[in-house]
């Protein structure tokens, strides 16, 4: 008889029992938060609703992510303790902030003022496509505060599965490193808060690991989650990725996620060409970005009120984009096509 050891066994009821959790409690407060904010600050615009042929879909689909999560951990992609690393007190600290600031949040999203910047926050330093309110959060990337709502908004906004979804760029990228060295130089740009980083870390203990992102705030809280791991400290670097500070070929893996679908065209082809030329020939690159039109046909509808309500300016160009094309033109082959729940992988080899 094939039997499973108590604790495994054990550790996957409570996985589950948690991703329901996370999911009934995201929930909760985004039908709560609505409703009073509606009743305080009544809108014209009507919440849209999710048909429940299309809520099933999602539902199944979160399912799926969740198992694909517990499934990976269990085949030693990375440590089973990873799927319970989310920082519960942070969180509880952070919520009252959150609820307090979803008032401006709401405020942006009924008026369209989207550059809305403390004044001591000098926007002349960032690309123009960048200084503005994106998700409307207060002071866009600009800020600590910012960086201190950013993960918990994050799992709110995807119910809970924000982390397991960026966790799927870990099986291709341990994967695409065999035969690439002991210790591989990795890059995650648009590293943000770090959490990528830190499943990274998990799965490839040995790996020296770099990241990039242009918000000196976001590097900040980055540094303040990777600097208790275990083994080397990541390498953080303030910069724009359409410049990458790092010589041709230094890497032998790259990452990016979230990235894409905040970025007009002509910046998502640099930034692949840059990633292209400090990857070490025979390198992975993964990109996890939103599912594009028609991935899954049946959620387009309900992506079409994303960009509105969460003021996402480039996010129906991405939808549309040809991204395949531009990875090829950079001089990728693309090894492989992915997608769980709302995100999509591509998993990219430089030719050796
Ligand atoms: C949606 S967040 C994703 C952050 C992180 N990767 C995650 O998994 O949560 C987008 C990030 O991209 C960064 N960013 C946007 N444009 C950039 C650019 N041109 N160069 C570097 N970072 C950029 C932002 O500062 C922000 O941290």
């Amino acid at each position: 008889m094939n039997t499973v050891a108590p604790p495994i066994a054990l550790a996957k009821l409570a996985h589950q029992a948690l991703a329901r959790g996370k999911m009934a409690l995201s929930l909760a407060h985004k039908n709560a938060l609505q409703r009073v904010l509606s009743t305080i600050r009544p809108s014209n615009r009507s919440a849209p609703t999710i048909e429940p042929q299309v809520f099933e879909v999602l539902q199944q689909r979160i399912e799926a992510l969740v198992d694909q999560d517990w499934r990976d951990g269990e085949a030693g992609v990375y440590p089973v303790e990873l799927l319970f690393d989310d920082p519960w007190l942070d969180y509880l600290l952070t919520y009252p902030l959150l609820c307090l600031d979803s008032f401006m949040v709401w405020d942006r999203s009924q008026t369209g003022k989207v550059y809305d910047f403390n004044k001591s926050v000098n926007i002349k330093d960032y690309p123009g496509y960048y200084a503005r309110n994106f998700h409307n959060q207060t002071d866009g990337y600009l800020s600590d505060n910012s960086a201190r709502l950013y993960d918990l908004q994050v799992e709110i906004l995807f119910s809970g599965v924000a982390d397991a979804m960026r966790r799927r760029v870990l099986a291709p990228l341990k994967g695409g490193l065999v035969g690439m060295g002991r210790s591989p130089k990795i890059l995650d740009i648009a590293c943000g808060t770090g959490r990528a980083l830190r499943n990274i870390q998990a799965a490839l203990p040995d790996a020296s690991l770099f990241g990039i992102d242009l918000s000196p705030h976001y590097l900040r809280r980055a540094n303040e989650n990777l600097r208790t791991l275990p083994n080397t400290l990541p390498q953080l670097v303030q910069g724009n990725a359409e410049s990458l500070p790092y010589t041709d070929g230094y890497f032998q893996g790259i990452t990016n996620v979230f990235l894409f679908h905040e970025l007009p065209g002509r910046a998502r082809q640099r930034i692949i060409n840059e990633s292209y030329r400090v990857l070490a020939p025979g390198g992975v690159c993964i990109i996890c970005d939103s599912i594009q039109q028609d991935d899954v046909p049946v959620v387009t509808p309900m992506l079409q009120y994303f960009p509105e309500s969460f003021h996402e300016p480039f996010y129906m160009d991405y939808q549309k984009d040809d991204m395949d094309g531009r990875m090829k033109d950079a001089g990728f082959d693309i090894v492989e096509h992915q997608t769980h729940f709302l995100s999509k992988y591509w998993v990219l080899k430089k030719p050796g």
